[in-house]
């Protein structure tokens, strides 16, 4: 009989309401204000709203598949409006809507159905690979308009996307529908006001609104959990104050993106994505090919103004450090603002970014006239460049100019430092050669954004030489052997008892294991009736149902070693949040899936029959969290994660999602941070730091790494350089592990230069744990060495990984997996030419070092 930890009364608990009220009291800085005439906020005695679009009463408040959280319930824009006392003038048009909405979910069902059929395969599955297309909005009728006043409308366009395919080019995904073309421009003809708000997950084409005549307002209040339409109201009122910054560049047109003509099923061929803007990304390709963006990196409006100045400015060989100080010039409304620093590196042999941000930091809640001092710092070598050539990171001569402002294209030059040689800062080996060398884009011709009166900046700026002397040159001791461990005790049998009192070592206790039972550690538990056959979601936890998966327990009798139990998320504790048992205790089915696709428990329940229900609290979406800039809110969060883990007897959080925002289209975006790698690494780390300190359970930095595209995504190779690689798609991971140290990495589903991520020695071994010192445990994604056939993909370019590619790699567990994975990896230590006994040990170390660490 299992032992769960879920609570016996589905009364919502204390824990869950100081969850979301702490989620509701800093939602608003996740939301970013792009345009405003002075409409918002809305006066407190404007009680009615006309309020039309797809995402009023069907707010989403996160993306769908694995990263969708089963919270209690979300409060849509309509209920947050209606708690703030708001009268709604359009209820006929949104239940018009709902009745369009009705019949298109009716008809997703029946496709879903038929699809599951004609594939054999679970309805939840064919979810992944058919998401639902937004129906057709109702038309805004003159009666509609009759019943409001004419003043302020609010339009809220929503769009919702997930694990397993990417978003289209398409008119009612990234394009307008023509429907909600034709309302928008409707409401701009007869309203004085008119406020868009932006219910998405990521970036859709906002020329369009803006372009739109009449239309005062536009608020990206992206996807926001279980709050989400309460902050809104906040803070459409003025009861919070919007702060967030965009952490991507939202361009005027899509094709102005340097991988749009080619990414995932733009070209047609989802096989292999050659990443030939290498390090141009983001905004790094938008300043320095001179293309103005609607909206650009860092932008966000506030309700009132700032000033920022810069104080001082100081340099070494090892840090900068930037005094600041940043004054609210309005007189009304409270605010908080984001520093932003930038750095600008000399070209060398190097081709750099016309920028690239180097720090950041926010204010406290300003008052009017209030003004805050601060110190932003980092190191002087995080300024250097990877040059492949040498397989280094270089600081290459002449001035490094460092930008101050709110906004990628608002700074101003602060200081000026000078570096009269090229200088190595850390020497390392190249990693990830590319059989099939591809030509990179290259800014030879490109005429970069300047600003007009730069020179005269520059002159006032402070100057800073450094000398190329005072570095240090760092280098990697790269480990790669991998000793045997022999049984010194064979006289006694270790346990991890023993283990954690101190009376034998987790090498020792690992020389003691057979090799099958070594094999059978390395893969996660998978249900017994199911042997030779992995399931997709795995083996849900046996004491906490709608856990993606368990680590084996098989030695819990025999060597007191216990399983893991790890869960989704980033926005949120995925589980299942209510669960029945029976009489004796056991588990019925009923209750697991995702979204709305939930299995109906029995009609007719056992005597005996106890329910269970374990809720978590919906947090803003990661991209969410990430346009607040602000690393204490992320830790707060991860804090909120981190209590319900310990509730429920979580060991390892599935997130955060860390991978780079390169495309629009990625349809998991909304589950990662940023186009930018400082940002994503800084977020991600301190989402870790919060939920690592709330008790012994850890975060899983995923998907590692290059995993920008759903389409394809466990048969796509991503074709990436080295210096790419490690400047942009690395970078970020680097970050979160050096600055926090997450208890796990999870390796990604796609090919890397030709070999699959979880089989990547380079990848887990020289960069993760040699270069950066992760110490932890390495998985892989779900079922990531399952036959093709069982993914039901018909023709794939690339095979799958295999079970004993990742212990070569490194990569210690196989979450889940079946006895297929085991009998693999038993047969290769046998034959020994791909891996020995030794390689199987050294990942089992990491597993109970993990369990330890869990456990403690
Ligand atoms: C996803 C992972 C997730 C895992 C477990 C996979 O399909 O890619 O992000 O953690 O499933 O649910």
């Amino acid at each position: 009989m299992s032992k769960f930890y879920a609570k016996t009364s589905d009364e919502i608990t204390e824990l869950e309401k100081a969850n979301l009220e702490q989620v509701r009291s800093y939602a608003s800085e996740c939301m970013v204000l792009l345009e405003n005439d002075g409409t918002l906020p809305l006066s407190e005695e404007k009680k009615e709203l006309a309020v039309f679009g797809n995402g009023v009463r069907h707010t989403v408040k996160g993306g769908t598949g694995s990263g969708e959280v089963n919270s209690r319930g979300a409060v849509t824009i309509e209920q947050g409006l209606k708690d703030a006392g708001i009268t709604i003038t359009t209820k006929d048009w949104l239940d018009r809507y709902d009745e369009v909405l009705k019949e298109a979910e009716r008809a997703y069902r029946e496709q879903l159905e038929r699809i599951a059929k004609e594939r054999n395969m679970p309805v939840f599955q064919a979810s992944f690979e058919c998401q639902m297309e937004n129906p057709k909005i109702p038309e805004i009728t003159e009666e509609d308009l009759e019943k409001t006043d004419g003043d302020t409308a609010v339009y809220v366009l929503a769009r919702n996307s997930g694990e397993g395919t990417d978003r289209h080019y398409e008119k009612g995904d990234y394009l307008l529908s023509d429907e909600e073309a034709a309302a928008i421009h409707l409401l701009g003809q007869k309203f004085s006001h008119v406020i868009v708000l932006l219910n998405t997950g990521g970036i859709i084409d906002a020329t369009a609104i803006k372009c739109t005549p009449g239309i005062s307002a536009l608020l990206l209040v992206g996807q926001s959990g279980d709050v989400g339409g309460s902050v809104v109201a906040d803070v459409l009122y003025g009861r919070k104050v919007p702060s967030g910054k965009l952490t991507d560049t939202w361009a005027v047109s899509y094709k102005d993106y340097p991988s749009s003509a080619e990414f995932s099923h733009n070209n047609g061929n989802v096989d292999d994505e050659y990443y030939r803007e290498g390090i141009f990304v983001g905004y790094r390709y938008f300043d320095t090919f001179g293309i103005k963006p609607q909206y650009c990196f860092g932008f966000g409006r506030s309700y009132t103004n700032f000033s920022i100045q810069t104080v001082s400015v100081k340099a070494d060989e090892k840090q900068v450090i930037l005094d600041v100080e940043v004054t609210n010039t309005g007189s009304v409304y409270s605010g908080k603002e984001v520093v932003q620093v930038y750095y600008s590196a000399p070209e060398g042999i190097l081709e750099k970014p016309y920028q690239e941000l180097a720090a950041f930091a926010k204010t406290r809640l300003l008052s009017p006239g209030e003004k805050q001092r601060m110190e932003i710092r980092f190191a002087t070598t995080d300024m250097a460049s990877y040059d492949t050539e040498e397989a280094s990171y270089k600081l290459e001569e002449g001035e490094y100019l460092l930008r101050v402002g709110n906004s990628s294209r608002n700074t101003s030059v602060a200081a000026v430092l000078f570096l009269p040689q090229t200088t190595v800062v850390q020497k390392l080996r190249n990693a990830f050669s590319d059989e099939e060398q591809f030509e990179e884009l290259s800014k030879k011709d490109a005429v970069s954004i300047h600003s007009v009166n730069e020179r005269d900046q520059k002159w006032d700026a402070v100057k800073i030489m450094l000398s190329p002397r005072a570095f240090e040159t760092r280098s990697v001791l790269y480990q790669t052997e991998r000793v045997e461990l022999t049984n010194q005790q064979p006289q006694k049998k270790l346990t991890l008892e023993d283990v954690r009192k101190g009376k034998a070592t987790v090498q020792q206790l690992t020389a003691q294991l057979t090799v099958e039972e070594l094999a059978t550690l390395c893969v996660g538990r998978f249900a017994k009736e199911k042997e030779g056959k992995a399931t997709i979601i795995g083996t849900a936890s046996v004491s906490a149902p709608g856990a993606a998966a368990d680590t084996n327990d098989f030695l819990f009798k025999t060597r007191k070693i216990p399983n893991l139990i790890l869960a989704d998320g980033p926005a949120g504790l995925r589980l299942q949040p209510h669960f029945i048992t029976n009489g004796r205790g056991q588990l019925l089915d009923g209750g697991q899936g995702f979204g709305k696709e939930m299995v109906p428990f029995p009609e007719k329940l056992p005597k005996g029959a106890k329910h269970y229900y374990q809720y978590c609290t919906a947090i803003p979406i990661a991209t969410n969290l990430a346009q607040s800039w602000n690393m204490p809110l992320i830790e707060k969060m991860g804090e909120i994660v981190g209590r319900e883990m310990s509730e429920y007897h979580i060991d390892l959080w599935l997130a955060p999602g860390m991978n780079i925002h390169r495309n629009p289209l990625c349809g998991r975006n909304f589950e990662y941070y940023s186009e930018d790698p400082l940002l994503s690494g800084r977020c991600a780390a301190a989402g870790t730091n919060g939920v690592q300190s709330t008790g012994n359970h850890g975060t899983t930095l995923k998907h590692f790494a290059g995993n920008n595209q759903e389409d394809n995504r466990m048969f796509c190779n991503s074709h990436i350089s080295e210096r790419a690689l490690r400047e942009i798609y690395l970078k970020g991971f680097e970050i979160a592990i050096r600055e926090s140290q997450p208890y796990a990495l999870m390796t990604s589903y796609n090919l890397l230069n030709g070999t699959h991520s979880a089989n990547n020695y380079e990848l887990l071994e020289m960069c993760a744990r040699n270069e950066w010192g992760f110490y932890g445990v390495v998985m892989t994604d779900w079922c990531t060495t399952m036959e093709p056939s069982a993914w039901l993909v018909d023709k794939i370019q690339y095979p799958q990984a295999s079970s004993a590619g990742c212990i070569a790699a490194g990569n210690d567990l196989i979450m889940p997996g079946c006895q297929k994975d085991v009998d693999d990896i038993v047969q290769a230590v046998q034959e020994g030419d791909e891996i020995t006994i030794a390689d199987l040990q050294y990942c089992v170390v990491h597993i109970l070092q993990s369990i330890l660490r869990c456990t403690a």
